[in-house]
């Protein structure tokens, strides 16, 4: 039987799976991929290192690591039906959508079996979720089929920023960077409510598209995932550090919420966030990056950490790094989807190796029983 002392509200503290994926803020530090630290994946590894990773379980060889990164580049490629669907899509709609949708629809197409196993499907997402984002992207703004794959040899990272861009230039080196980084940042963060959810997805026995998903519905919102669009839109409200500094204490007062900052599990600081914000600071520091936002940025950091002594996570300054390297702010979320995507993988693929349904209970609330009224009494 239940008891009602185990209730904890948003499952806070409370260890629901067994997990060798990843530690997050062991004695309220840190953060280890399968054992690795995070500081050093994010300095000697590039995103496809982390992806295999993730999926395989295991660092690749280099032989592997070449033969990963052609596999992802041959499967950029939409299926025709799914160009079709997203034609359809209209540029009102919001870009975590169109992934969503797009997962779905390939759910239908390519749907999980004996010979599309889930390790194919993963990299199929992997590859794929950009290619459906700008395929989507570039038809509704500029009425423009592209072609989705680029060189053989392209990372993730310089995939994404070649099919954004569409002028055949190579796209800067400390861009393509920036993007690999945080994705390799982005990539796994343990019971995150995404991965939770795709989690208790998988635990009824579905398909491998389905905990993807509800996965992504999950990150959209910005208490999680959306929380780097929603940073970059409190940014853009400030023209400069005072002006941040005004507007900051006046949210604070409303008790409003400041995008970005705070989390469930770190107590004394995200281990992610001073790498990013060294590569934010970088681009604002180079031709073409934007002083003025990473000033603004550390203004907004000093005033929250002053007056709440809370810490920025990863979205926050994400959002000035994204910004600088020229991706929409719309898009910030999605990156995050093309990321995560190998940690959801990986929770997938674990939770299935060790299932039990995931079925908690609730404490009731409503009315005692009482007598059924019917329908012709009822006023
Ligand atoms: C991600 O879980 C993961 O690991 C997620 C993630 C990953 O990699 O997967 O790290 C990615 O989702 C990062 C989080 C992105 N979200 C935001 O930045 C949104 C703003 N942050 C918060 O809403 C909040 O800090 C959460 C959602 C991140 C954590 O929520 P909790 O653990 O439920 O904490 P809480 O909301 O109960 O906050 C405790 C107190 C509250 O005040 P009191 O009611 O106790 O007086 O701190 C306050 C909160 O109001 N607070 C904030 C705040 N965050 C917490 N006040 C102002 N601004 C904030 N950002």
């Amino acid at each position: 039987t239940m008891s009602t002392e185990q209730y904890s509200k948003g499952l806070a503290g409370v260890f629901v799976a067994e997990s060798a994926i990843c530690t997050v803020g062991v004695k309220g530090v840190g953060l280890n991929y399968r054992g690795y630290d995070i500081k050093e994946l994010a300095a000697q590894s590039t995103f496809e290192e982390v992806a295999y990773l993730m999926i395989y379980g295991r660092l690749p060889t280099e032989q592997e690591l070449v033969a990963y990164i052609r596999t992802l580049s041959s499967l950029r490629q939409l299926p025709g039906a799914l160009c079709d669907v997203l034609e359809r899509i209209p540029s009102s709609a919001h870009p975590m959508d169109v992934l969503r949708t797009g997962c779905s629809l390939l759910g239908t197409l390519e749907p999980e079996s004996k010979t599309n196993d889930q390790y194919q499907i993963a990299n199929r997402l992997i590859a794929l979720f950009g290619s459906m984002l700008l395929y989507w992207y570039h038809w509704t703004t500029s009425g423009k089929r592209i072609q989705t794959t680029t060189h053989q040899d392209d990372s993730t990272a310089r995939n994404f920023l070649k099919l954004l861009r569409l002028d055949g230039q190579e796209p800067p080196a400390l861009h393509v960077k920036v993007v690999d980084v945080s994705l390799i940042l982005y990539a796994e963060h343990d019971l995150a409510a995404s991965s939770f959810c795709a989690r208790v997805t998988t635990s009824t026995l579905t398909d491998f598209y389905s905990g993807i998903c509800s996965a992504i519905g999950t990150l959209r919102g910005p208490l999680h995932g959306g929380a780097n669009e929603a940073a970059m839109k409190l940014l853009e409200q400030f023209n400069n550090p005072q002006d941040a500094e005004t507007g900051i204490m006046k949210m604070l007062s409303n008790k409003e919420l400041i995008m970005g900052f705070g989390h469930r599990v770190y107590r004394n600081g995200d281990p992610r966030n001073p790498i990013i914000k060294e590569w934010s600071k970088k681009l604002s520091q180079e031709e073409g990056g934007d002083p003025n936002l990473f000033a603004v940025s550390e203004r907004v950091e000093q005033v929250v950490f002053r007056e709440k002594k809370m810490f920025p996570n990863l979205d926050f300054y994400s959002a000035s790094a994204y910004n600088q390297v020229g991706i929409p702010t719309l898009f910030f979320t999605p990156v995050f989807v093309i990321s995560r995507t190998t940690g959801w993988a990986a929770h997938i693929i674990e939770q299935r190796a060790n299932n039990k349904l995931i079925r908690p209970s609730a404490i009731y609330t409503g009315p005692d029983s009482r007598p059924y009224i019917p329908l012709k009494d009822r006023k």
